[in-house]
């Protein structure tokens, strides 16, 4: 009996070996689970766009009352809110597999969602007609990414041409007036949470009776 330890070392064929590699393939976990793309923060935010993405939570909330509000087979748009888009997507909210939804946003990053992604600037709020057809979404959410008249006038311009009827829109409390004007909006109970705290009060507004109202 040789005492060499390389004796010790059991060997396999290259084939053997090749169907084990392929029996691992197969049987392993993969090291990100598919719904990892579409968590909230899965792209990071970037102040330089205003990008302030809601907590988990508030994402599902939001997710939660848009997909009610949708009912079976509805459609819902995501307007600059890329957050409740994910949470819809993640496959966590109860119906989401029932409604589908698009992403309108200004940040490229969000084409990794391919056809579910439109390229959206609000300064251009109707350039989104070549290829959107108008009214055709049951629920459209909206946070627009500035506190000012002139961003929430030409958003409200979009959400109009987009909506059927119900609109959902997460803004700061100082915009209830020029919301109301707008698009005949109540402000919301319903207080959505940030990541980061903000420096302004935020609240939700809709133009249908929800249970956010209260
Ligand atoms: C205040 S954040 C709202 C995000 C929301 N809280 C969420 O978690 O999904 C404003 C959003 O507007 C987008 N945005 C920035 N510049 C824009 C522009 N010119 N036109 C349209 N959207 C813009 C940002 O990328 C960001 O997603």
């Amino acid at each position: 009996m040789s005492d060499s330890s390389d004796d010790d070392v059991p060997t396999l064929s290259a084939h053997t070996l090749a169907a084990l590699q392929e029996f691992y393939n197969e049987t392993s976990e993969p090291s990100t689970t598919p719904s990892d793309q579409f968590a909230v923060g899965a792209v990071e935010e970037d102040w330089r766009m205003s990008q302030f993405w809601y907590s988990d939570e508030t994402a599902a909330q939001l997710a939660e009352e848009v997909v009610r509000e949708a009912g079976e087979g509805g459609r819902i748009a995501c307007v600059s809110a890329p957050s409740v888009y994910q949470k819809l997507k993640q496959g966590v909210v109860e119906g989401s597999d029932r409604v589908s939804a698009v992403v309108l946003e200004y940040d490229r990053r969000f084409a990794i969602y391919g056809d579910d992604f439109i390229f959206y600037d609000y300064n251009e709020p109707l350039s989104l007609v070549a290829n959107v057809a108008p009214q055709s979404f049951d629920v459209v959410l909206a946070d627009p990414p500035y506190l000012s008249e002139e961003c929430l006038s030409k958003v409200a311009e979009t959400i109009k041409y987009l909506s059927k009827g119900k609109v959902l829109l997460c803004t700061g409390a100082i915009m209830e007036k020029l919301a109301k004007d707008l698009l005949d909006v109540k402000m919301c109970s319903f207080l959505p949470k940030h990541n980061r705290s903000l420096n302004n009060e935020f609240r939700c507004f809709v133009n249908y009776p929800s249970r956010l109202l209260s």
